[in-house]
């Protein structure tokens, strides 16, 4: 053998293991320590020196396999057709040069591209026996996968069966073309405008039936939306859990949860990208297996896009690269599939990937940068919360130096040191997280490395810090300490809440802060929310503040005249209660006609609304049993801030009372829901659940091994249910 070819092989081993090991932490753990970018520099390399020596090809090398591997723990499930991954370009050009090869292929000038948003989650088959939901499958290694039929039973957009209507449907659709409209060419994915561009409204002259498969594979990505992800990665850095780096790790860590209970509650979603009758393509194009997917009730991303040249292609990617932060999901890349079966069929597939389809993926929301220091943060609860300082490295359009490590237990689950090199990842909305120490980069001096240590005394107002019983977060419980008035200020006048827009920052600090007049320290002008409101009476001292003209403090008195007015929900989410985020107050909003009565609601009271728990309950109760807090709301009042829902809104727990006056009884065990989740979700309709089957029982609502109950519904007549016609007359 010859030397050069001995230090081919020492590379290739290294790269291979290092391959190995990272696809290990990305499938296996959900844990990975490099971002997509840097794994395909890896594997391109490997790629690139075996196809130039194949005789050092090895069978376990992984480039030979469609890399991933199933977890432990569930049934193994072989697919009926591989789930093939895709290859990636990273850019333009890449993608132009795989136009020419798809061009090439197939003999054409101009091949039709259908263009989709490449969804960062995982991919799952979902497989229909006559048209009833029967399994549910990950991707695993793409040929065998694990069942995890109960967990995607619990993806509420996923049908649990196909509508009979989606075999009556216009097929020989003439147009597949949407109008090249701009700018919105590429559609809403909010709104659905690339279906009523495409053209193709069902036109019933044209309705004939599709035969009936005997299976139906429909696959997908199941993904995590931000807000979502946002608030499990809350709950766990409040107990003291390790962190999901990203919204796709939450939901793969989800998806390999054995309790679909909790499955439930992290509230997967999923969108749709293909589809299989009997394993075989069952259109001529993909878009018309789209189409048909929508039709059936299959969620499908509506970004998606026709597109007659590969310059629609780019511009597809560019449009999407701008707006992929308004999406409320995260997406990495797009992905480009030829839309005629025919030429995908001759283009053909490689053990690994299709030649017919390609992801151009995005810039990386990952970079290694260097640990300079940590600080702490006093935030509005009072809560302690350590914040990395990094040496200043471009991430996703901007440039980050500082990133959130949440608590003490999470930098030392990190091992993180100061002077280490981490790994920072910018995803799903939030703040930039650290997410693991690159241990490759440690020098092996690590003892000059500093430990953190979390202070005794609170840095902002130095008083003692606590820790509750039970809790993770040190908190400063100091009323008065400025750090929390200022914390709480920035989130009322933020832009979900009461949308002070000129109150930032710089000014929030003047206004919380001591002023010097006259050699005499006065107090500041405000204290809490509601001194915001008195400000215009004291316009004078407002003025006397440094650098303030008297344009812009009348300009910000008038947006707190304004914000009065504000819909009470904005309030709600601006008093910085506890686990009261914007959504759970648009939720309280809907249920309690104004302050008063959310005021004084009982912890069960507030618990039986659907979607809130008894934490956020104990919360909400726990906030307004404070005086002064029931103080400050009567001040609010005073000044004249709004305080009721708007008129229609429902009062005392009543949302939508869809069921109201209807009695309910639940026999058996239901599919996905628990029976309490079933009570509570009825019952926040306006129905009611009785115990027992009687005349004035409306509906049964029948599980597995249901009992006497349901014989006794069937005597009487009654109406029966399953747990997906429930939801259905509950949506
Ligand atoms: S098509 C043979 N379409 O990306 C075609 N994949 O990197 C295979 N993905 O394994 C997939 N959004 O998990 C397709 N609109 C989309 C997608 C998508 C996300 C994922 C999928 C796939 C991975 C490949």
């Amino acid at each position: 053998m010859t030397k050069k070819n001995q230090t081919l092989e020492a590379e290739l081993k290294q790269l291979r293991e290092e391959i190995r090991y990272h696809d290990e932490r990305y499938y296996l753990h959900s844990d990975p320590e490099i971002s997509d970018f840097e794994y395909d520099q890896l594997m391109n390399r490997l790629k690139a020196i075996e196809a130039e020596h194949p005789q050092l090809i090895t069978p376990d090398s992984p480039t030979q396999r469609v890399s991933g591997r199933p977890a432990e723990g569930f049934v193994e499930y072989r697919h009926r057709r591989p789930m093939l991954s895709l290859d990636n370009t990273y850019s333009m050009d890449d993608l132009r040069e795989w136009d020419k090869r798809v061009r090439k292929g197939v003999g054409l000038e101009q091949v039709e591209y259908v263009t989709e948003l490449k969804i960062d989650g995982l991919s799952i088959s979902a497989i229909y026996e006559k048209n009833r939901l029967t399994r549910g499958v990950t991707r695993g290694d793409g040929v065998v996968g694990d069942d995890v039929t109960q967990n995607i039973r619990t993806i509420r957009s996923l049908p649990l069966r196909i509508r009979e209507e989606a075999f009556q449907q216009p097929t020989g659709t003439k147009k597949e073309k949407p109008p090249l409209a701009q700018p919105s060419l590429f559609g809403n994915p909010e709104t659905g405008e690339s279906l009523k561009k495409s053209g193709k409204t069902p036109d019933p002259s044209h309705q004939s039936a599709i035969p009936e498969p005997d299976e139906i594979e429909v696959r997908g990505e199941v993904y995590l939306p931000n807000e979502s992800f946002r608030k499990i990665n809350e709950a766990r850095a409040e107990q003291g859990l390790q962190l999901f780096a990203n919204p796709r790790n939450a939901a793969s860590g989800t998806m390999k949860l054995l309790d679909s209970k909790t499955v439930a509650e992290r509230q997967l979603d999923l969108f749709c990208y293909d589809l299989l009758f009997d394993g075989r393509k069952p259109f001529a194009s993909h878009w018309q297996a789209l189409e048909w997917l929508v039709n059936a009730g299959f969620r499908v991303n509506d970004a998606r896009a026709l597109c007659d040249s590969i310059d629609e292609v780019v511009q597809y990617c560019e449009t999407w690269g701008e707006k992929r932060d308004a999406l409320g999901y995260e997406i990495d890349g797009v992905v480009v599939k030829v839309n005629k079966v025919a030429l995908q069929d001759e283009l053909g597939s490689t053990s690994k990937a299709p030649r017919w389809a390609v992801a151009y993926k995005y810039p990386a929301r990952q970079a290694t940068t260097k640990l300079l220091g940590i600080t702490v943060q006093v935030g509005r609860i009072g809560t302690l919360t350590p914040v990395a300082e990094l040496e200043p490295v471009f991430l996703a359009g901007t440039t980050v130096s500082r990133a959130s490590l949440h608590n003490d237990e999470q930098i030392k689950r990190l091992g993180v040191k100061i002077g280490d090199y981490v790994l920072v990842e910018k995803s799903g909305e939030i703040i930039p997280q650290v997410v693991k120490v690159v241990e490759s980069k440690r020098t092996g001096r690590e003892r000059e490395l500093q430990d953190f240590v979390m202070p005794k005394d609170c840095p902002a107002c130095g008083e003692p810090v606590v820790r509750q019983p039970g809790e993770v977060a040190w908190r400063c419980v100091n009323a008065t300490c400025p750090a929390k008035i200022k914390a709480g200020l920035k989130q009322f006048a933020s832009r979900p809440a009461m949308r002070i827009e000129g109150l930032g920052e710089s000014l929030i600090e003047q206004l919380t802060s001591n002023r010097l007049i006259d050699g005499q320290t006065l107090p500041p002008l405000v204290r809490d929310f509601a001194d915001l409101y008195h400000l215009s009476e004291r316009r004078d001292e407002f003025l006397a503040l440094e650098r303030m003209g008297a344009k812009s403090v009348d300009n910000l008195l008038e947006q707190i005249e304004a914000s009065k007015q504000n819909d009470f929900h904005r309030l709600l989410f601006g008093l910085g209660i506890r686990h009261v985020g914007e959504r759970t107050a648009k939720i309280l909003a809907g249920n309690f006609a104004s302050i008063d009565e959310l005021m004084n609601a009982s912890q069960s009271q507030l618990s039986s609304i659907f979607e809130i728990g008894s934490v956020v309950a104990a919360a909400i109760v726990e906030w307004f049993n404070e005086s002064r807090n029931r103080d400050l709301i009567a001040r609010l009042k005073e000044a004249g801030v709004n305080l009721k829902a708007a008129t229609g809104a429902k009062s005392g727990a009543a949302a939508s009372r869809k069921l109201e006056g209807k009695q309910f009884v639940l026999t058996g065990k239901l599919p996905t829901l628990s029976r309490d989740e079933a009570r509570q979700m009825i019952e926040s309709a306006g129905g009611r659940v009785t115990s027992s089957v009687t005349k004035k029982t409306n509906f049964v609502v029948v599980g597995e091994e249901a009992g006497s109950k349901l014989d006794k519904a069937k005597e009487l007549g009654i109406t029966l249910l399953d747990e997906e016609s429930l939801l259905e007359m509950l949506a």
